[in-house]
């Protein structure tokens, strides 16, 4: 199958490694990264031009179109190329809100009876200062439109609080949502839909702040694991029950069904399973710990969701490996990430058995150096026995990999 994947982070390499891996398909990215460069075509398209991809999409005879990243599902590429007749991954524009707007998300989530934090859309700061006052600290302070899990202030400091509600409502969008903070541990659920029928991918957890004992600021994911063996044991078909299916429904019933991925970000309260926040794509670095782990070809199962036919597919069969994934960052990340230093150690890493080196925010230099890019620029992988095992290969591997002053956390997984 001739497969166009759209993106160009850490996501789409580990998205196009699975794509690939033992099979023979043939992959084109646009506008790709210096990993996917190896595994299939770099394109030099924008990832946002939707008339663009549709239209080399056509020209190329591609049967299935990936969109990776959130900007492109919101500028309606996904609308583009299904409007040229080729199947899609990814949501159109419509669905695609589920992600794009926090409240909109909210008004399905009612619609649909999913539980979630009680919240506060506002656009003044009159209502920002009702809304405060209504919640406990810590208070919980987002940003309504995109901000690439950076919009988001969690914070016991109520001037800090009103300080980020004030630069959200000059922002771009100008609305920002105060809500209930939800406690316990945070759990990330796939969900692959046609618009009908979900099929669950592993759950995975993300560390979401800069520094180690979640301190720092909120950043796009500093690592992940997966599986999580302190589940319980009915908890993916607890949400499919109870939070993906009934979304999956409301949207179709809205007219507007959700083909593609639908990312669960949920707590584990101790008042049952609550969603944060719904994506409308693979999360990143997730993705990069999860794929890995499945054994059936996700091509296959993508494919069929974007055809309609996710109920055709069998089982999905998983690794009893367990993935753990260190994000390496630049300096300044996540403020102001320093670009352009030199990247080294990565087949060092590699010679580990287990270990994959995701290349994110890099890229090859005239010299054909790899030099960083953007802020967050591997995700050092290691799949082991167990997720300790894991996590000792995974971090041997960041031990390789030389960057002047980048930084890492060093407890991703730990205590798992
Ligand atoms: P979001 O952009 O909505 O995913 O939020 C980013 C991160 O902020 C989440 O992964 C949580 O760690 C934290 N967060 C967001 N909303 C809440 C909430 N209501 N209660 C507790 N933590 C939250
Ligand atoms: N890792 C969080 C996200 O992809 O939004």
């Amino acid at each position: 199958m001739k497969i166009l994947l759209v993106g160009s982070g850490g996501r789409e390499h580990a998205l196009a490694r699975a794509l690939v891996a033992g099979t023979t398909h043939e992959l084109y990215c646009a506008p790709g990264n210096a990993g996917t460069a190896a595994l299939g075509k770099n394109l030099n398209l924008d990832q946002n031009d939707g008339e663009a991809i549709a239209a080399w999409a056509a020209d190329n005879q591609v049967e299935l179109v990936v969109i990776g990243p959130e900007a492109p599902l919101i500028a309606g590429v996904g609308d583009a190329v299904r409007a040229a007749g080729i199947p899609v991954f990814g949501p159109t524009a419509a669905a695609a809100r589920l992600e794009g707007s926090k409240a909109f998300a909210k008004e399905i989530m009612a619609e649909a009876g999913v539980a979630t934090a009680e919240c506060f859309p506002c656009r003044t700061m009159d209502e920002v200062a009702r809304a405060l006052t209504a919640f406990q600290p810590p208070y919980v302070v987002k940003n309504d439109g995109l901000a690439a899990g950076k919009g988001v202030v969690v914070t016991d400091d109520i001037s800090a609080a009103r300080a980020h509600a004030e630069a959200c409502l000059a922002s771009a969008g100008g609305a920002v949502v105060i809500e209930d903070y939800l406690e316990g541990p945070e759990v990330s659920l796939f969900c692959i839909s046609d618009g009908k029928t979900v099929v669950p991918l592993e759950p995975a957890q993300d560390y979401k702040r800069a520094l180690d004992n979640n301190e720092g600021p909120n950043t796009g994911g500093m690592g992940a694991y997966s599986p999580l063996p302190w589940l319980p044991s009915g908890f993916v078909n607890e949400v499919v029950r109870d939070v993906a299916q009934p979304v999956i429904d409301t949207m179709a019933k809205r007219g507007t069904p959700f083909v593609g991925l639908l990312y669960c970000g949920l707590v584990q309260t101790a008042s049952g399973i609550k969603v944060i926040e719904f994506n409308a794509r693979f999360g990143d670095p997730e993705t990069q710990v999860v794929l890995p782990r499945l054994e059936t070809p996700l091509a296959e199962v993508i494919y069929a969701a974007a055809i309609g036919e996710l109920d055709t597919v069998p089982t999905l069969e998983w690794s009893t490996q367990a993935a753990v994934g260190v994000v390496v960052a630049a300096e300044g990340y996540p403020s102001e990430p320093t670009l352009g230093g030199k990247i080294g150690g990565i087949a060092e890493a590699e010679m580990i058995e287990g270990v994959q080196v995701i290349i994110a925010g890099a890229k090859e230099d005239e010299n054909r150096k790899l030099v960083v890019s953007g802020g967050r620029v591997l995700c050092v992988c290691a799949l082991g026995d167990t997720v300790p095992d894991a996590r000792a290969k995974a971090y041997e591997a960041v031990d390789r990999i030389t960057l002047r002053r980048s930084h890492h956390r060093n407890d991703i997984a730990s205590g798992i």
